[in-house]
């Protein structure tokens, strides 16, 4: 008789040594066999940039080396540099994508090439997963790529097809495309560029053929979130992709960010464990309801709170459905579990050191690094995209994961926050996903509490660094309160314009997206 054993996936890290007692850095997961070429295909204004750029956030949150090549941005740039060195400005008005153009479709062909090209050196280099943001919309395109992958034996190659026939999804695209002062647009009026995009879309929609090659790994989504097609779907990194892709929506929604109130710990400035609410704690509690209600209306939510108690108190007084996920509780401090750092300090020098230089890396003894927490909530982050209006109320530690993935900061920024505020206690975060990344809005209660942040500490300084508990209380007066909801809120509205949908949207912008997720520093 046989015995099936079933082997971990090496690409899934294990939490096994995080029992073992060693309090250590623990390096990331070998991903250098990973490497998937994700060829996007649809016609203009389908979402391609959208879904490329949600997909790199996602994946670079997990770790994974991910860059996006964007054909039309090669195009751009390419004539950008001609018209520099004196030569003739190239029409890249609708013209130019006709299918009968000869000249076109050989210069589009040549650039796709070239972007090919380029991904599949950087993806041998060093990265993981390249995503190719073309149009690739006829089989001969696709058979081109197909071909040239066939060369690379340790590349795979993954269509994801983005199909979309809801016509204000469409029209929302194309207004973001003709409002962004996209490049392609820039000497023409609103109405010329989104004549001559429309046109452009029309030229596609002549040979476009929507993936069926039997032969190729596809995903077809059609209308983000209600309908998935997939084909020959290999490997854990592919069906991880493709179970992504299939809990994406696009409704609109806000995720709300919430620590406990004030616990009896905080005040104490010890770390961890399960106590109840401060008084200051309870009185955030009772105040959340109002600031609730005040922000989302008549519209539903759901409550998420953690095992622990001090999340459930602080959302006992909340008129709405509540579920408890034990994947919210806070990093395991493992043997520094009811501690203050000062006592860490005295009792495990050496750890306090390392956790200090890696912060992200550094697993407690019998404890949690933040890597294993980024790993644990990962089913939270799947769970909270095919959600609609969610408030969770978490920790500090996870609340900087979370934070982290919508506002895609890297990892060495991820157990700090630079923001100003950091993810402090007594203030509710809002987040609102929109085209390129999200909106965030802060409301501060003013109801005192401790600052249990303690920053990255610079070296020689690392005593100072403490917080120091109930003795350091951070107020929040309701001029505070002003000033942050007003700040952040510009900056989105310098960024979006009048746009307060949320578009798919075809043109990709990691630019923007920077400039965005730096917002809150404008807070403080
Ligand atoms: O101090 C509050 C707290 O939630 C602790 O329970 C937890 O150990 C800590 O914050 C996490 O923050 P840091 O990773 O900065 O120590
Ligand atoms: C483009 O040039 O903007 C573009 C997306 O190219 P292609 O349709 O050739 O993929």
């Amino acid at each position: 008789e046989s015995t099936k054993v079933i082997r971990q996936n090496a690409n899934i890290p294990s939490r096994a040594s995080s029992v073992s007692g060693i309090g250590a850095v623990v390096e990331k997961p070998d991903y250098s066999e990973a490497k998937i070429v994700v060829a996007m295909v649809g016609l203009p204004a389908r979402g391609k940039s959208y879904l490329s750029n949600k997909l790199m956030r996602y994946l670079r949150w997990l770790e994974y080396n991910v860059e996006v090549f964007n054909v039309g941005q090669l195009r751009r740039s390419k004539a950008r540099a001609a018209a520099q060195s004196g030569g003739d400005k190239a029409d890249h008005t609708a013209v130019f994508f006709n299918h009968s153009n000869e000249e076109g479709n050989k210069a589009r062909t040549q650039l796709a090439s070239e972007s090919l090209e380029a991904l599949i050196a950087w993806l041998k280099a060093e990265g993981n997963v390249g995503i190719m943001d073309a149009t690739n919309s006829t089989f001969e395109r696709r058979a081109l790529i197909k071909n040239r992958l066939a060369r690379e034996p340790k590349l795979q190659l993954l269509f994801v097809e983005s199909l979309c026939n809801d016509p204000a999804v469409i029209a929302t695209n194309i207004a973001l495309k003709v409002q962004s002062g996209d490049p392609d647009y820039a000497n023409m009026s609103r109405e010329e560029a989104e004549r001559d995009f429309r046109w452009r879309i029309e030229e596609y929609e002549r040979v476009y053929q929507s993936i069926n090659e039997p032969d190729v790994s596809f995903c077809r989504i059609l209308n983000v979130g209600s309908q998935v097609t997939i084909n020959r779907i290999e490997g854990y990194l592919q069906s991880r992709i493709a179970f992504y892709l299939m809990n994406l929506h696009l409704k609109p929604r806000s995720i709300y960010l919430s620590r406990h109130g004030e616990s009896m710990y905080n005040v104490d400035g010890k770390i961890g464990g399960d106590s109840d609410l401060s008084e200051r704690g309870w009185e955030y509690a009772r105040a959340l309801p109002d600031l609730v209600k005040k922000n989302i209306g008549d519209l539903p939510l759901e409550v998420w709170t953690s095992t622990l108690q001090r999340t459930i108190q602080t959302g006992s007084f909340l008129p709405f459905e509540k579920k408890t996920w034990k994947s919210l509780d806070e990093l395991d401090a493992g043997v520094c579990d009811g501690m203050t750092y000062e006592e860490i300090e005295a009792m495990y020098p050496e750890d306090y050191e390392a956790r200090d230089d890696d912060k992200f890396n550094y697993r407690y003894r019998g404890g949690e690094s933040y890597r294993d927490v980024v790993v644990r909530l990962e089913p939270v982050i799947m769970e909270l995209e095919r959600q609609e209006n969610i408030l969770i109320i978490a920790h500090q530690a996870i609340l900087r994961c979370l934070y982290a993935y919508f506002l895609a900061l890297p990892q060495e920024e991820l157990p700090y926050i630079k923001a100003n505020p950091q993810i402090p206690l007594h203030t509710l975060i809002k987040i609102t996903p929109m085209a390129y990344g999200c909106h965030e809005e802060r409301y501060p209660l003013p109801i005192a509490a401790v600052d249990t942040h303690r920053p990255k500490p610079n070296s020689g300084h690392r005593k100072n660094s403490i917080p120091s508990g109930g003795s350091s209380v951070m107020g929040h007066g309701s001029d505070n309160l002003e000033a942050i909801s007003r700040a952040t809120a510009n900056t989105a509205r310098d960024y979006y314009g009048d746009l307060s949908s949320h578009p798919m949207t075809n043109q990709g912008s990691a630019s923007k997206l920077g400039e965005l997720t730096t917002s809150p520093k404008h807070g403080s």
